[in-house]
């Protein structure tokens, strides 16, 4: 099955750049860049790496990414992810980013966008990858906030295809955001949210109402409420679930317990990403093989997953159905 799932053509939908930065990675920014992080050696870090909840990953998370200083840091950052995605098959991604993560921090907006583009672009050249790049606003601070980000992406919106919302979710539902939404909606941008991660039903309702979301990121409470299940089911709203992600921060006590399964059974819209790959144990593969083994997950079920993450994506028709078929053809 390893080797089926490394065969298999896949997009990534859900990933955060910023967690993809490896302890080796951080540890070498730090020391370029002269930035203290409070472990002495990688394996410490790592050991940091239990967490109890969503916060509890926040905070570390967002203590990495103090290292990420100039364009290059971005570029690299990018750069080795990308590399991982040659390595898994993975031909087409979808990429968060957290601006205020940096601009709070003094780094311009323009340093991150141009460092991750340029990679991007090289990943388009020369290893046959496409990416589109979503910006998301962090959910703990204020819409205010989010309406200066949003203003300060305006010069680089050819390079942005659409906004999306994260960080820490309870206490911060999207009705919060209503507004700047409407605004980005009003730019052009492509809307996603995540919802249903560690929040109940009721923020993915939020998101689809009023947001006017064409994604939900996570979504994976959405079982509670039968008729939104019915809904997602009907509008095929797509869900960008995160099986290690969930397990590692607690949203599902064990893999054998995670509702993937029984939400594509249902005919829900659903596909597997890796979210923060450094932080969680394993990059796309990973969770693919992860979710195999413990719900003994089938080929076709691992190609309907794998044709759901193309049908999800944001690119156009034609694209999609040439990788619907390229994964037909996987034996
Ligand atoms: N930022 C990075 N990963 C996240 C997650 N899983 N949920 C919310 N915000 C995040
Ligand atoms: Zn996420």
């Amino acid at each position: 099955m390893k080797n089926f799932i490394q065969k298999l053509p896949k997009a990534e939908l859900h990933l955060h750049i910023e967690g993809t930065l490896e302890p080796e990675l951080m540890f070498a920014l730090a020391k370029k860049n002269s930035i203290q992080i409070p472990y002495k050696s990688v394996q410490e870090l790592k050991q940091a790496y239990n967490f109890s909840s969503l916060q509890s990953f926040l905070d570390i998370y967002y203590a990495g990414a103090n290292v990420l200083i100039h364009e290059s840091d971005f570029f690299d950052l990018t750069w080795e992810y990308l590399l991982t995605c040659k390595e898994q098959n993975i031909l087409h991604v979808e990429i968060f980013f957290d601006p205020q993560t940096h601009t709070k921090r003094g780094i311009a907006f323009g340093t991150v966008i141009t460092g991750i583009t340029k990679a991007l672009e090289k990943a388009k050249e020369e290893l046959g990858i496409s990416s589109y790049l979503i910006m998301c606003f962090l959910r703990h601070l204020s819409e205010e906030e989010a309406f200066e980000t949003l203003k300060l992406s305006l010069p680089f919106k050819a390079q942005i295809l659409g906004v999306g919302l994260d960080s820490s979710e309870v206490g911060h539902p999207p009705s919060k955001f209503k507004n700047v939404f409407q605004a980005c909606q009003k730019e052009g941008y492509k809307i996603v949210a995540h919802a249903g991660e560690e929040g109940d039903s009721s923020y993915i309702w939020e998101a689809i109402e009023l947001l006017h979301v064409q994604r939900i990121d996570h979504g994976i409470r959405c079982e509670e409420d039968a008729h939104l299940v019915e809904f997602l089911k009907e509008k095929q709203i797509p869900l960008t679930v995160c099986p290690l992600s969930n397990v590692k921060l607690r949203a599902v006590s064990t893999m054998q317990e995670h509702n993937i399964l029984k939400l594509l059974h249902k005919g829900l819209l659903v596909t597997v990403n890796s979210d923060d790959p450094a932080y969680f144990g394993g990059y796309l593969n990973e969770n693919y093989l992860a979710l195999t083994q413990a719900l003994h997950i089938n080929k076709e079920e691992l190609k309907k997953l794998a044709t759901n993450s193309f049908k999800a994506s944001f690119l156009p028709q034609e694209r999609k159905e040439s990788f619907y078929k390229m994964i037909e053809n996987i034996h």
